[in-house]
């Protein structure tokens, strides 16, 4: 059984470089089926999510190959719409390669995604908003099967500026006859990336990154090689590990502009920060100071994929903070892992109050999601004495190597397959 063991109570120290952003990624490889040709992808992190999605590209007739970091996916051999059965509920972001097979095929029959430990994560924004731009839905024992005589651009009010949905919509809207516009769209920076990519190869979106998005539909896109930005989760997540363990060190390859909410959280916690044009220098003393309150949100507040980190870090602030999950309802499964390290938290519904200790002692603890997984690292790291945590594939589904990169900031901390 692998499992990842961590000797705590050390500062973090030196330099570590950010890898390339999971949630661009994974919406780009899905764009990539709207290129009738040939994508260069770089800055791709090597994670079992990108892995997922080779797998389900390659079952559809795709070619991706491996160029170092960089992924190159020749999309002019696809041979079906249909997504083989069970992809979809092993990693359900895959719900985004609807839009991109209807886009370029008309056609998409893909299995309805299960909810996961944070949520039930249902697809309704997703289905209403096809549905208006001219798709054809039939929901039959658990598969989605989508045809469209030809997609019509039109107009979309999300009641929530859902990420996925939004991305879901770009995608259709891409080829489309005629003109979609987003209302209340996601504002996230992987919408951005989605559009940066989509545009670099001849598609025309403008707004992407405000809450109104415009797309013209184009008859096609051509040849593209692009280069992702870094993963501001990963960052945020090592900003908390060093903000919470004391120390400091830099954090190369990323931007703070789109970290700005954590940025603030950690200043007012006591850590000091600073930006530079490519990079982030962190320090603190370790000994920080409770936040009355942390509400997650739509970027460009607070990012749920940050609450379970920062959560750790508050473990040992010197006094009581509160958390309002208000985005995934599912997302204090760790809690019941963090309290074995002597923290003292106590969750009513979607809000966690945490008292600050000031002491943490490492542990046994079991992941059971992504982030809530490199919480219980980073609350390893901050305890005194040896933590282990089992299910590490978890959290390798989206940071490329955290032990590698902890191991640059000088934590005492391995894998063990
Ligand atoms: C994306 O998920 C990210 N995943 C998530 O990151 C991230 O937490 C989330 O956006 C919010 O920022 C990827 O990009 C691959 P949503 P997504 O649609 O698109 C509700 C990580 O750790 N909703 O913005 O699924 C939904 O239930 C992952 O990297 C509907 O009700 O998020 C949730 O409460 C976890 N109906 C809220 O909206 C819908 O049709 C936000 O969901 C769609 C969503």
């Amino acid at each position: 059984m692998a499992f990842i063991e961590i000797a705590g109570g050390k500062q973090l120290n030196g330099e570590v470089d950010i890898q390339g952003s999971k949630n661009a990624v994974l919406p780009i490889l899905a764009a990539t089926l709207l290129v009738n040709g040939i994508t260069k992808l770089n800055h791709c992190p090597k994670i079992l999510d990108v892995y997922h999605m080779i797998k389900i590209l390659e079952a559809i007739g795709c070619i991706v190959i491996w160029e170092a970091s960089s992924l190159i996916v020749d999309t002019t051999k696809l041979n079906t719409s249909t997504v083989p059965e069970g992809y979809v509920k092993k990693m359900r972001s895959s719900i985004i390669l609807m839009g991109a097979l209807l886009g370029r095929t008309h056609t998409a029959i893909i299995s309805y995604p299960g909810g996961c430990t944070i949520g039930a994560r249902p697809i309704d924004y997703h289905l209403s908003a096809l549905k208006k731009m001219n798709v054809s839905l039939q929901e039959e024992n658990g598969l989605i099967c989508c045809t469209t005589t030809g997609i019509i651009g039109t107009d979309i009010y999300l009641d929530f500026p859902s990420v996925g949905a939004t991305e879901n919509i770009i995608l259709a809207a891409t080829l489309a006859n005629g003109k979609t516009r987003i209302y209340n769209a996601a504002r996230e920076p992987e919408i951005l990336e989605l559009c940066k990519y989509l545009n670099a190869a001849g598609a025309k979106i403008i707004g992407a990154g405000k809450n109104q998005i415009e797309i013209d539909g184009v008859d096609e896109l051509y040849n593209v090689e692009y280069t992702t930005a870094s993963d501001r989760i990963v960052a945020g997540t090592y900003l908390a590990a060093i903000a919470g363990t004391g120390g400091e060190a830099v954090l190369k390859g990323v931007r703070c502009e789109c970290l700005q909410s954590v940025i603030s959280i950690l200043r007012e916690m006591g850590c000091n920060i600073i930006c530079g044009d490519d990079y982030i220098i962190i320090s603190s003393s370790g000994r920080l100071k409770p936040i009355p309150l942390i509400r997650t949100m739509p970027y460009p507040g607070f990012p749920t994929d940050m609450q379970s980190q920062i959560m750790s870090v508050l473990m040992m602030a010197t006094g009581t903070s509160t958390i309002v999950e208000d985005i995934f309802e599912g997302r204090y499964q760790n809690v019941q892992e963090q309290i074995k390290f002597g923290a003292d938290i106590q969750v009513n519904g979607r809000e966690a109050i945490i008292k600050g200790v000031p002491l943490l002692n490492g542990c046994e603890v079991y992941a059971s999601e992504l982030r809530g997984g490199a919480a219980l690292v980073i609350s390893g790291l901050m305890a005194l004495g040896k933590t282990i945590i089992y299910n590490p594939d978890f959290i390798e589904r989206g940071y490329e190597d955290i032990c590698r990169d902890l191991r640059e900031l000088n934590a005492d901390i391995r894998f063990i397959r």
